[in-house]
């Protein structure tokens, strides 16, 4: 491995820790049961255990699979494929693991423009499709001849009708750009030492998230990490505290470390034996840092308006 820059924050692991690690992973659990399976990560291909998972253990169920890219996951390769191809290997799992939902439970799934339209034409088909949330992620390679792409969609269903949905979690602070005042008095927003705020209602459009960094402390080596914040919105609207939300492509482990900073429950699949060893150094640090950044004090900041908290 190349020596990191000093203020390079991404998170690498001693051969002791990987050792350490490995022995923490549940690799079969000794039954398939909700309780055996809660806050851990169990190191499988999701294809070999499908047909063991428990019915309805899951409050949230946070789907990130590979998007249809040409993507290298560490020693597996994910190829692009035609709609149709990427549609059957949506169709070859997405409704087994459907058995997994309690009856009031969420779900949302992510990719790009690429593989939206088979992403939708899946959920339409199996759950009630709530929303499409459209993430600007900023970061995109730049094209001479196309627009760079730099947006994901987040497909947002429901099993029914009754759904958990919290607002109040997860509004967003937003600076005052014109400060209306109503016998002197702010409307509708708050004057701060900080400067001018208002808490709004999120909508369907995020640009206030970017993706994780060298410099920043979530970050690791993973090719598709998800922000935390982006996460952490999921999980507030859709689940309580207590709650199990369940990740079967869990990757670097960001669904399960915010949930534990946020207190649900978890329970993550990954194939991979050193992203899962990430998300298990990630879930330690979450035992003594719960801090998210760009949400403090039970609300999300635009970009650029949170000042840094002290380092750690
Ligand atoms: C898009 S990434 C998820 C990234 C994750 N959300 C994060 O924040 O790090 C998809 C992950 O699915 C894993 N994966 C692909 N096929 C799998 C399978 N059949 N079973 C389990 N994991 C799989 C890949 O190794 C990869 O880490």
């Amino acid at each position: 491995m190349k020596p990191r820059a000093p203020r390079n924050r991404t998170l690498t692991l001693t051969e002791d820790e990987r050792i350490r690690l490995s022995r923490k992973l549940l690799r079969v659990p000794q039954e398939w049961t909700a309780d055996a399976m809660a806050d851990r990560v169990i190191q499988a291909d999701l294809f070999d255990v499908l047909d063991q998972l428990p019915e309805q253990f899951a409050d949230l169920l946070i789907l990130d699979p590979p998007y249809n890219l040409d993507k290298q996951f560490a020693d597996r390769k994910f190829g692009r494929r035609s709609h149709d191809e990427y549609l059957q290997y949506l169709e070859s799992w997405f409704p087994r693991l459907l058995k997994v939902l309690r009856p009031h439970a969420s779900v949302y799934l992510c990719g790009d423009w690429q593989c939206s339209a088979a992403d939708f034409q899946v959920m339409a088909k199996y759950l009630k499709v709530r929303n499409r949330i459209t993430w600007q992620r900023e970061k995109g390679r730049g094209a001479q001849n196309n627009w760079k792409n730099c947006c994901e969609d987040i497909w947002f269903a429901t099993v029914g009708n009754k759904y958990y949905f919290d607002v109040d979690a997860v509004k967003q602070k937003r600076r005052v750009i014109a400060p209306y005042r109503e016998n002197g008095r702010p409307k509708d927003w708050q004057e701060t030492s900080e400067g001018n705020y208002r808490l709004t209602c999120p909508s369907n459009f995020w640009d206030d998230i970017s993706v994780p960094y060298w410099s920043m402390p979530e970050n690791t080596d993973h090719p598709t990490q998800k922000p935390e914040k982006l996460l952490a919105k999921l999980i507030l609207a859709s689940s309580r505290p207590g709650d199990l939300v369940f990740d079967p492509f869990l990757g670097s482990g960001t669904t399960a470390v915010v949930a534990k900073k946020l207190g649900r429950h978890f329970t993550g699949i990954e194939i991979n034996q050193e992203y899962c060893r990430w998300a298990l150094k990630r879930l330690e640090r979450a035992e003594t840092d719960t801090t998210i950044q760009g949400y403090r004090d039970g609300v999300f900041w635009e970009r650029n308006t949170l000042k840094k908290p002290p380092r750690k």
